[in-house]
């Protein structure tokens, strides 16, 4: 079964490494993940006051990320930490309060960079607010993609053969069984509180 999963990319770039990243992430896995890429960069700025009044390009952000099964972030680092864009999303994603769209969906954090340390700090910046918005994150393999730049894709903008194919390949197959393994748990579970709930009817 393909789980649909939100692809929310952290740069606005035309030719970003990180979107290219997530486009090759697609490519791998578009047999069980059917993923979209949900732009950010027309977010107006969230503001608290406009929580009854939203405006449509937020309505319609949380709609896309609310119809996934899961997320995906993939985004560069900014000054050690997340980019503003990204920020914004994630709060505009996160409200009104109680109507969170990431409440409960299983997610992964990729970021690359062509610096030696893969975007570390925006990484666990993204992990630190995943805790909040109660999303389980997947927790290995961890991606702190360094040393990335346009030499890594071909001409079609996908990861060249090598070591980074092979370990995004990975992450695709790990975050498929993840998202898995969440929805599968939760069917499980939702199906024995059911089975004892009709036994204690009939007890
Ligand atoms: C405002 C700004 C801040 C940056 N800060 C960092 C940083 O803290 N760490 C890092 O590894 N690269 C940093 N970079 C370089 C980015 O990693 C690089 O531009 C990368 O290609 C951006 O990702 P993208 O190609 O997906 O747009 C920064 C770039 C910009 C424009």
């Amino acid at each position: 079964m393909a789980y649909k999963i939100a692809i929310i990319v952290g740069s606005l770039r035309e030719g970003s490494i990180n979107r290219k990243v997530a486009r090759s992430i697609c490519g791998l896995r578009n047999d069980n993940l059917d993923c979209s890429m949900i732009e950010i960069g027309d977010l107006p700025l969230y503001n608290q006051d406009l929580d009854s009044n939203s405006p449509e390009q937020w309505v319609r952000f949380r709609e896309q990320v609310g119809q996934a099964d899961g997320v995906l972030f993939c985004s560069p680092e900014y000054n050690r930490g997340i980019p503003g864009v990204l920020k914004n999303a994630i709060d505009v994603g996160s409200r009104p309060y109680g109507q969170s769209v990431f409440d409960k969906k299983p997610a992964a954090i990729v970021t690359a960079s062509p610096g030696s340390i893969g975007g570390f700090g925006a990484n666990h910046q993204i992990r630190q607010a995943a805790v909040f918005l109660n999303m389980p994150v997947m927790q290995a393999p961890e991606a702190y993609l360094g040393h990335v730049t346009d030499d890594s894709f071909d001409e079609s903008g996908c990861l060249k053969e090598g070591p980074l194919k092979e370990l995004i390949k990975g992450l695709a197959h790990a975050f498929h069984d993840w998202v898995h393994m969440i929805h599968e748990s939760r069917r499980l579970l939702a199906e024995d509180s059911a089975h004892a709930a009709e036994a204690k009817a009939h007890a």
